[in-house]
């Protein structure tokens, strides 16, 4: 058996595991949801969620991962066969997002390549996006381009090289959004918008905005999706796991509120009061950020050097997701890894177009106002992600006690500050949490009742 290679220090596990979870998710998806959920109260809500569920649920899962030396799959089964299920459903995550991600990940391309040709007043226009999204070819040529770029870094095994530029990419992203965020606070109405980005309004609170925002911080963590599980099988017993989890999510949680501020009072500034501005959804980012830089001085040079840098931050998470895909064939059907890397490729390519065309030639095909990109999302972020986390919840609060991974934390120094709140939020409050919203959500979306 080929042994299991660590990570040998404790900046290396945290740095890469934040390479997974500093992606789309945080500078793409956290600005629309939270600038369509209420600015502030989607953000507080958001923020009680990252310190309670979010902490719990990710020490859990790299300490299950440590604990067995197993992926998500193994690691259930090996500690109770009965739950080897919750592994396989996490399994399913990751084969659900990774196609749509790339979607984006070619939207990245595309606006970075207009950019870098000069196209920056063009990208600005208002119907420029929608022209795009809405077209056949050009969206899909470009998610293929995405898709083949993390394909060919996974076939040949290079990842290791691409972490190494992102570790250099990532601080540079956080300055430059800081940037672009100032510059954004100065533009006329932008105050408005930050006003709204920070202040929540308690009326505005809803089982819905409380599940989207639980959906985004599974999704901007990696969690109940068994990634931080495999992170965690490869993380040494003296590296201190607690401490490691506050800096991932310090780090995760900081890039995503500093893309909102990037973004949401930007918004403002360029629908001169049109609040439907705030419900555009996925294409948010794109619609508003080459307004900001059309706007700026040098902003052809600044919105290329972004781009690049969010094609970075997609490219390295998106890595880690057709890694894990191709991991879950390679132990299930014993395959290579060239073939099990082709066949996700090619399986990842099927079941992104829809999601591709669905602004365009299959528009008609909608759910509840949500086209099939917001549905692949929808189903993998808001109904098999929370499932995960309760099957999870159960697991360690019921079958294998709090205790067993509780001393898997503890084996670094004995010590495990947040252990009180851990124990009660994985064995009482995540689970209720997580059924009242679970069906809630699901019984609004069969139209049972509303919330
Ligand atoms: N956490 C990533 C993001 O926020 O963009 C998304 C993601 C990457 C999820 C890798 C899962 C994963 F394995």
């Amino acid at each position: 058996m080929q042994k299991r290679s660590n990570f040998t220090n404790k900046l290396g596990f945290v740095l890469a595991a934040s390479g997974s979870a500093v992606g789309l998710g945080n500078i793409w998806r956290f600005p629309y949801l939270a600038a369509q959920y209420g600015g502030g109260t989607f953000l507080l809500i958001y923020l009680i969620l990252a310190v309670t569920f979010g902490f719990t649920l990710m020490t859990a899962e790299i300490a299950l991962g440590r604990k067995t030396g197993l992926s998500a799959i193994g690691a259930f089964k090996s500690l109770d066969r009965r739950f080897g299920f919750v592994g396989v459903l996490a399994a399913a995550v990751p084969i659900i997002i990774f196609p749509y991600y790339s979607v984006i990940g070619g939207w990245v391309v595309k606006y970075f390549s207009v950019f870098v040709s000069g196209g920056v007043k063009s990208a600005a226009g208002d119907t420029y996006f929608t022209d795009f999204i809405s077209g056949t070819f050009e969206p899909i040529g470009w998610f293929f381009v995405f898709m083949a770029i993390t394909a060919i870094i996974v076939l040949c095994g290079v990842e290791k090289g691409i972490e190494k530029v992102s570790k250099i990419m990532m601080p540079i992203l956080v300055i430059l959004t800081v940037i672009i965020a100032v510059y954004g606070l100065t533009l006329d109405g932008a105050m408005e918008g930050l006003i709204y980005y920070i202040k929540p309004h308690m009326s505005d609170v809803s089982a819905k905005t409380i599940l989207a925002a639980m959906g985004q911080l599974f999704y901007s963590m990696s969690l109940a999706m068994g990634i931080m599980i495999t992170y965690g099988s490869y993380m040494k017993k003296d590296n201190n796991l607690e401490s490691s989890v506050r800096q991932i999510e310090l780090f995760d949680t900081g890039i995503a509120f500093l893309a909102g501020l990037m973004i949401i009072p930007a918004v403002f500034a360029f629908s001169g009061g049109d609040r439907s501005a705030l419900n555009a959804g996925p294409g948010l980012m794109f619609m508003t950020l080459p307004k900001v830089f059309a706007s700026m001085k040098l902003g052809g040079v600044i919105g290329t050097i972004f781009f690049v840098l969010v094609f970075f931050a997609a490219l390295t998470s998106a890595i880690s997701l057709m890694e894990t895909i191709v991991s879950i064939f390679r132990d299930k059907f014993g395959w290579s890894r060239k073939g099990a890397s082709i066949f996700v490729t090619v399986l990842s390519l099927a079941l992104g177009i829809p999601s591709s065309l669905g602004f365009g030639p299959l528009s008609f095909i909608s759910w509840m106002g949500m086209s099939v990109l917001d549905i692949m999302d929808f189903v993998s972020n808001s109904v098999l992600m929370p499932i995960v986390a309760f099957f999870t919840c159960i697991f360690i609060g019921f079958i294998i006690s709090p205790k067993t991974l509780a001393d898997e934390v503890k084996a670094t120094d004995g010590i495990f500050k947040a252990e009180g709140m851990y124990n009660i939020v994985i064995k009482w409050i995540a689970p209720i949490f997580l059924v009242i919203i679970l069906g809630s959500s699901v019984a609004s979306a069969l139209g049972i009742f509303t919330i």
